[in-house]
């Protein structure tokens, strides 16, 4: 669990675009949204709302679609669950289910009525946003770090006031599944970016920094969604947005982020972050290492079994 940052930040709202039908993962996705299925012992979503919080983010947008009652209820207070574990002594529980479910107004739910991207997804929230800047969490993206990677990202807001995006470098085989940033100018970890291109061949692509799903946008963005049309995928991609807004005069800075940035979006991304969250776990993790340390051994079946 992340420790709550010290430093006072200015970024209070994020949204997160969870309306996507998570068709990679069916038939699980048929019936839950994919955000519920559990990594290791907690649901995805709960690892974005824990880095959120512990960056200060004080309110939240969800962007959902249909068939994703599943997340508003896992916010909402339980009653019945709840009155049994008093009555049962589970005081552990109790808590746990406390802290999850969040105070009343502190999570908004907007529908996105038809899947049009991701850029559409944030402007979906537009009327909700004002004119402060705000934070993006894809929840696909899981990041494993010290220090929250969007705490790492508003750091640099409150410094520069401008957008910050979260890069990783990639292998540039891969440029096809990210948003890519060209850029002239670094200053540590810090780059500045001259635009984006969102999922170019190899060949085309301006660098091998991607962007990761972390963003802190100023408000300029949602005029850009206005003005941007459908991009790659026929979709409207906020990196096209953000592109534009660097355009238009607003500087946008990308971060290198210090951590380890799991795609649960893919099958064997969720593998491996199941994988490595096990196996750093502090209750599970010392029992999980000894299994997979087994299944290396010359002996895989389990013992008893022929
Ligand atoms: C989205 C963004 C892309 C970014 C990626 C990171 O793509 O459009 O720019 O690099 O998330 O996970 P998606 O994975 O939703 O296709």
């Amino acid at each position: 669990m992340f420790q709550m940052s010290s430093m006072a930040s200015k970024i209070k709202t994020a949204v997160l675009p969870v309306a996507g039908l998570g068709t990679r993962f069916l038939p699980a996705t048929k019936s839950i949204p994919k955000e519920i299925m559990t990594l290791v012992d907690r649901p995805l979503i709960q690892y974005s709302m824990d880095e959120a919080l512990a960056a200060g983010i004080e309110q939240f947008i969800f962007v959902t679609s249909r068939g994703k009652n599943a997340l508003e209820d896992y916010f909402d207070r339980s009653p019945i669950l709840e009155s049994v574990l008093v009555e049962r002594g589970r005081d552990d529980l109790l808590e746990t289910v406390r802290d999850i479910s969040q105070d009343s107004g502190r999570i908004a739910y907007i529908r996105q009525h038809s899947p049009l991207g991701l850029g559409h997804a944030v402007w979906c929230a537009r009327h909700l946003l004002g004119n402060d800047p705000f934070a993006v969490i894809l929840t696909d993206d899981i990041i494993q770090s010290d220090q929250p990677a969007l705490g790492q990202l508003i750091e640099i807001h409150n410094e520069t006031g401008h957008s910050v995006v979260a890069l990783t470098e990639i292998d540039p085989t891969q440029s096809e599944h990210y948003g890519l940033v060209k850029y002239s100018h670094t200053d540590g970890s810090v780059v500045a970016i001259d635009a984006l291109v969102e999922k170019p061949p190899p060949t085309e692509a301006p660098s091998n920094l991607a962007v990761i799903g972390r963003y802190i946008l100023t408000p300029d963005i949602l005029q850009s969604l206005n003005g941007i049309g459908q991009g790659a995928g026929q979709e409207i991609q906020l990196t096209d947005a953000i592109s534009l807004s660097i355009t238009n005069g607003y500087p946008v800075k990308g971060l290198l982020i210090n951590g380890t940035r799991f795609d649960c979006g893919s099958k064997s991304g969720y593998l491996h972050a199941t994988l490595a969250i096990a196996a750093s776990h502090p209750t599970l993790g010392q029992a999980f290492r000894r299994i997979i340390r087994d299944l290396q051994g010359p002996h895989t079946q389990p013992t008893g079994q022929s």
